[in-house]
């Protein structure tokens, strides 16, 4: 290992200011990783002279922030909050929305795409004729945007949770990638957005999906997302974290429901989900092969 202690405490704290993703001791190993192809792309002779000039460079501060924010994600992952969806909370959503007849949901923190194109995809399957849908992708790194907005994936992301079937309706070849069909694509906007600072303004959101980014953060910033974050839920609506996240003890904000394997949390004093675990699983993940 390399880089020295005062660039490390540099560069965490340069990411915890500009995103608050915590980067404690012990990560030397992975910054260095990250920032050694920037450092030689750049002409940097080692990733501590790199980080001298991050200190002045605001382009190439930009660029570090891309690469260590990180950006891990696939297909319908995990699974089950997308069998949740769609067996339970878009049923209950165009239960509820009939006079709109729209739903609206946010991709929050929403990396390379896979996370709001996967929800189009079940849309594209699952919402009546006559209805709309948006999606609202936001992400703190503007290169993750430019990758949603450019909806093309290369054969070992497909590979990473796309069902066979899904591939060969909504994908066509470009190159050595795939692209999303344009139908899709229309179905999703993107915005650079924080999660850390004050939200820009935000319609009102059915479904919010924040999974997997939580766990980066610090309890008060996990908490001060969580209350915002509450703010733009609809009253009967939904948030969705990753597997591993939950909304704290915040018990006055939200509301716990399980649903099929997942817990959905719920505006506090929300009356529980009608339609729950009712309707037939129309989407299998699990019965689908992998591309
Ligand atoms: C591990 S990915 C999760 C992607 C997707 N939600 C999923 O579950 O597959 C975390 C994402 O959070 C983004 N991120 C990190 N800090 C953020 C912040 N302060 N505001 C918004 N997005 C942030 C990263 O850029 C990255 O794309």
């Amino acid at each position: 290992m390399t880089i020295s202690q005062s660039s490390f405490t540099f560069v965490s704290d340069l990411v915890r200011r500009e995103t608050a993703m915590l980067y404690d001791p012990g990560k030397e190993y992975l910054v260095e990783a990250r920032l050694l192809p920037l450092a030689r792309e750049a002409g940097c002779s080692d990733v501590d002279s790199y980080v001298i000039r991050l200190g002045t460079d605001l382009a190439e501060r930009r660029k570090a922030l891309d690469a260590l924010t990180i950006n891990e994600t696939s297909w319908f992952r995990d699974n089950a909050p997308y069998q949740a969806f769609t067996d339970t909370l878009l049923p209950s959503v165009i239960a509820n929305r009939g006079h709109v007849k729209h739903i609206s949901i946010w991709s929050a923190a929403c990396s390379s795409g896979q996370e709001a194109y996967s929800l189009t995809m079940l849309l594209d399957q699952h919402l009546p004729p006559g209805w709309t849908a948006q999606i609202l992708a936001t992400d703190v790194s503007t290169a993750m945007l430019e990758r949603v907005k450019a909806g093309r994936y290369s054969q070992v992301e497909m590979n990473r949770g796309m069902p066979a079937p899904m591939l060969v309706k909504h994908f066509t070849r470009a190159g050595s990638e795939w692209e999303v069909a344009d139908n899709l694509k229309r179905m999703v906007r993107t915005q650079h957005l924080n999660l850390a600072t004050a939200f820009p303004l935000l319609p009102t959101f059915d479904i919010v999906f924040l999974r997997n980014v939580l766990i980066y953060f610090d309890m008060d910033t996990k908490r001060d997302i969580l209350r915002r974050v509450h703010q733009v839920v609809a009253p009967d609506g939904f948030l969705l974290l990753g597997s591993s996240e939950t909304t704290l003890d915040m018990e006055d904000h939200w509301g716990r429901e399980s649903v099929g394997r997942v817990q959905v949390h719920r505006p506090a004093g929300t009356t529980s989900i009608p339609h729950a675990t009712s309707a037939p699983a129309a989407w299998h993940p699990t019965a689908m092969t992998g591309a």
